[in-house]
């Protein structure tokens, strides 16, 4: 593939030092060169490299004419930007983006399954690869699926979940593309193909019901973005993300059985607490035989924040996904991660006798701490990060435990930034808890972007303190009975060697 380099060179100029002077910037989460960051696409493991690609705009960090970005990865956390995959066409249809997909191994071609944007629409594209993954070939039969079912009033038609499945002479390709019948609710439609060009329609694999709990943190959405199926030992779990216009974007996922054309769902869940904060997740089974999923963390902060600082979006950190003995997904970042720490420090452990403590030993904002706590019913324990000298500005992890022994994850950010144009919406969702009240809260720290896990359940979101270089304090504390049993916390080295990176590798 052949591009004009000239133009976007000069349109990008300077995106890539501005994203790379940006204090909120994190260090050691992936995040593009410059420009924008949405969704984690084609996620692969192959021949003992990961490989990343993600919808990129190289240009500006606005979403427009998206591209696929591409980054490798020998060990989850030190990633190497690669050629970009794909290109939005000159004509054709994907001449305004492509947009969300996989990527398969077709009998050892390498192939992409994307949505191509043209006219405010999206279709199904396919492109083919090098061994390498570095050089990508469009299908001219492209879009492989010339319109959306017939008969169907649909709100949206995109994004690909696409495996291989049967044995013997029965195998075939199955095939979820994401969308949503208006005034019903989203859904998935399946479709089946022996070579990846010509589909047949089977029909929706499960819908939703859009009139259910409308507004609520588990609503299920007009429209199903990023499907993703899989099987856990023995369960099968339907991953995607709730859209509906300008209201909703949150991920969540059925818990059931795939079995002939549908999914019978046992239980809902919700993926993330954060939201939109771990939105669009992709999820892939590596080499080693475990679940990995990134997520994409969006922005809150203006759009002109976003200009002026040359880039946004982030990655989630690579996720072990687990099935919990409740039945519900277990999530808790890829153990290799810990190459990156360093210098540890370490708490006395014992009851936790005041509503706050700063804990002078540990300070930054590249941080991983791990603590244990055990809360009797009634009590709160709290962990503050990134707070400034004087208070100000802080962020507060809160876990609780109600008398009737129900827990509670919480995030408090409404001090997190003095800037009132910053989202700090507070976050909260469901603890489980046994009858010790057992916690094990992981929080990582990087720049503006948090990921917090407790028990098991993640809550990610973004934070923007005005005078990053200050808010670099860590506390601790509790109200009620609540003792420490464990808590350890390293500073985290960077994962990308210092300087601007190029924004079209
Ligand atoms: C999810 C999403 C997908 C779409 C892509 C476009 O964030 O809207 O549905 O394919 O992003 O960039």
């Amino acid at each position: 593939m052949t591009h004009d380099l000239t133009l976007p060179a000069a349109a990008a100029e300077g995106l890539a030092e501005r994203a790379h002077r940006d204090p909120h910037r994190p260090r050691f989460h992936f995040t593009s060169p410059g420009g924008w960051l949405n969704d984690p696409n084609g996620l692969t493991h192959r021949n003992g490299v990961y490989h990343l690609f993600y919808q990129y705009n190289p240009l500006a960090p606005v979403h427009h004419r998206i591209h696929w970005g591409h980054a490798t990865s020998t060990d989850l956390v030190h990633w190497t930007d690669e050629p970009i995959a794909l290109v939005p066409g000159a004509d054709g249809p994907d001449r305004d983006g492509c947009w969300s997909g996989v990527l398969v191994d077709d009998g050892g071609v390498p192939t992409i399954v994307y949505s191509g944007r043209h006219g405010g629409r999206e279709l199904p594209c396919v492109a083919r690869g090098s061994a390498d993954l570095r050089h990508w070939t469009k299908d001219r039969a492209n879009p492989v699926i010339a319109a959306p079912p017939e008969g169907v009033d649909i709100t949206a038609f995109r994004d690909h979940c696409v495996w291989r499945e049967g044995s013997g002479d029965g195998t075939v390709w199955r095939h979820l593309v994401g969308s949503g019948v208006r005034g019903v609710g989203g859904t998935a439609f399946l479709y089946e193909s022996d070579d990846l060009n010509s589909w047949r329609y089977v029909g929706p694999l499960l819908t939703g019901d859009a009139s259910r709990n409308r507004g609520e943190l588990d609503w299920t959405g007009t429209m199903w973005e990023c499907v993703d199926l899989f099987g856990l030992d023995g369960t099968d779990v339907l991953v995607f993300s709730a859209w509906d216009e300008g209201t909703t974007h949150h991920p969540l996922y059925w818990t059931g059985r795939y079995k002939g054309d549908a999914f019978t769902p046992t239980a809902l869940h919700r993926l993330d607490y954060g939201g939109r904060y771990f939105y669009a997740p992709q999820s892939t089974c590596d080499e080693h035989g475990r679940r990995i999923m990134f997520g994409w963390l969006q922005e809150g902060r203006t759009d002109e924040a976003n200009t002026e600082a040359g880039w946004c979006g982030v990655m989630s950190l690579p996720r072990v996904v687990t099935l919990g003995g409740d039945g519900c997904l277990e999530q808790a970042p890829a153990p290799e991660l810990a190459v990156l720490r360093r210098n540890r420090v370490q708490v006395a452990a014992g009851p936790l006798t005041d509503p706050y403590t700063p804990l002078h030993s540990v300070r930054g904002d590249q941080l991983d701490i791990e603590t244990t706590l055990r809360l009797a019913p009634g009590a709160t324990a709290r962990l503050v990060v990134r707070e400034t000298p004087d208070g100000a500005e802080r962020t507060v992890v809160e876990v609780g435990r109600a008398h009737d022994g129900a827990g509670t994850l919480r995030l408090h950010r409404d001090t997190s930034s003095l800037d009132p144009t910053v989202d700090t919406e507070p976050r909260y969702g469901e603890l489980p808890l046994d009858a010790d009240g057992r916690v094990d809260l992981r929080v990582l720290v990087d720049h503006s972007a948090l990921e917090v896990f407790a028990n098991g359940r993640p809550l990610t979101a973004r934070i923007y303190p005005t005078r990053p270089e200050a808010a670099v304090g860590v506390g601790i504390g509790a109200d009620g009975d609540a003792t420490l049993e464990r808590f350890d916390a390293w500073q985290m080295a960077s994962a990308f060697t210092d300087g601007p990176r190029p924004l079209w590798p």
